[in-house]
């Protein structure tokens, strides 16, 4: 961030004091949202919103953020943009740079997002990438907090696909200072440049093939789905997957109070089954919920508001 503006493209990007920092304005918001209180400090401000890829959570916390804030959002698909007729993104982002105070952009590779951070004189926000989720994680470590109390020093459990939210929660579990068991089959590892940071950032991460061995004793089991977006080409197919299946005889073997949690869309039947995602133990839709006030909080770091 050398350039002085306040992009969010991911945990490692961002110090662990100011992340510190914007989750705990995501609870005081939260706390003043729920008692009915309003303000407006994102006034005459303009978010543009890209979509590469399909999104529910993304798409509408970020617009309806924006407008509790006072602010207004534009939304915009790859292919109904210029950018799908092969303008660049590096011109994109000085165009948009131009008109708007802020993007947030879903996409596909990882560069593509650091291309337009290049390029652009306004602040961006990652709101996916091949490579990680990093807003899915505030929300996820908020959750964590507001169900458990202070997430450092917890043991969190990942089964299944080695993918973007996983990246981004191997960063996450540097920056909040918690244990990470990973559980992934083989072909399925997460990329070695996230464990390398992660270990290198005071995480602390055990690997494991086996998922009954992952969850045994932990605080929560995060699960995803098994193929993510775009990435059909490296799919490992059901068969591999299927002893990751977080259900029942899984969560048994966590705390008896563990959360089970899920970035949703949920494959029900596949990663997750109804009796988990259904069950007492789930905080998955206040994790859908906490994407809401995360964000406002990262829009509002963004934007010094
Ligand atoms: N969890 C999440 O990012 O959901 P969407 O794909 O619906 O935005
Ligand atoms: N790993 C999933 C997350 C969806 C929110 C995907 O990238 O499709």
């Amino acid at each position: 961030m050398t350039s002085g503006i306040r992009h969010f493209t991911d945990l490692s990007a961002v110090s662990d004091t100011t992340l510190r920092g914007i989750l705990d304005d995501a609870v005081a918001r939260k706390g003043r949202l729920k008692a009915g209180e309003r303000s407006r400090p994102l006034e005459g401000k303009v978010l543009a919103m890209i979509f590469d890829k399909p999104s529910t959570r993304t798409r509408v916390s970020f617009d309806v953020g924006m407008r509790q804030l006072g602010g207004e959002t534009i939304m915009l698909t790859g292919t109904e943009m210029q950018l799908g007729r092969s303008e660049t993104i590096a011109d994109t982002a000085k165009v948009l740079s131009r008109y708007v105070d802020a993007i947030m952009i879903r996409t596909t590779s990882h560069e593509r997002l650091l291309e337009l951070t290049e390029n652009a004189t306004i602040p961006v926000i990652n709101g996916l990438t091949d490579d990680t989720h990093p807003c899915q994680l505030m929300a996820d470590v908020m959750t964590i907090e507001e169900h458990r109390g202070p997430v450092a020093g917890k043991t969190v459990a990942w089964v299944g696909d080695g993918n973007n939210v996983l990246h981004s929660l191997l960063e996450a579990s540097a920056r909040f200072r918690f244990n990470l068991n990973v559980a992934v089959p083989e072909g399925s590892e997460p990329e070695q440049k996230y464990i390398d940071w992660a270990t290198g950032n005071g995480g602390t991460v055990n690997f494991t093939r086996s998922p009954e061995q992952a969850v045994e004793g932990v605080d929560a089991i995060v699960t995803d789905c098994w193929v993510s977006m775009g990435q059909e080409h490296r799919a490992r197919g059901h068969n591999i997957f299927q002893p990751y299946q977080v259900n029942e005889a899984l969560m048994k073997r966590a705390k008896p109070d563990a959360l089970f949690m899920h970035c949703l869309p949920a494959h029900r039947g596949e990663e997750v089954t109804d009796e988990v995602i259904d069950g007492p133990n789930s905080v998955v839709f206040d994790e859908a919920e906490n994407r809401l006030h995360a964000q406002k909080a990262v829009l509002a770091w963004c934007l010094g508001a």
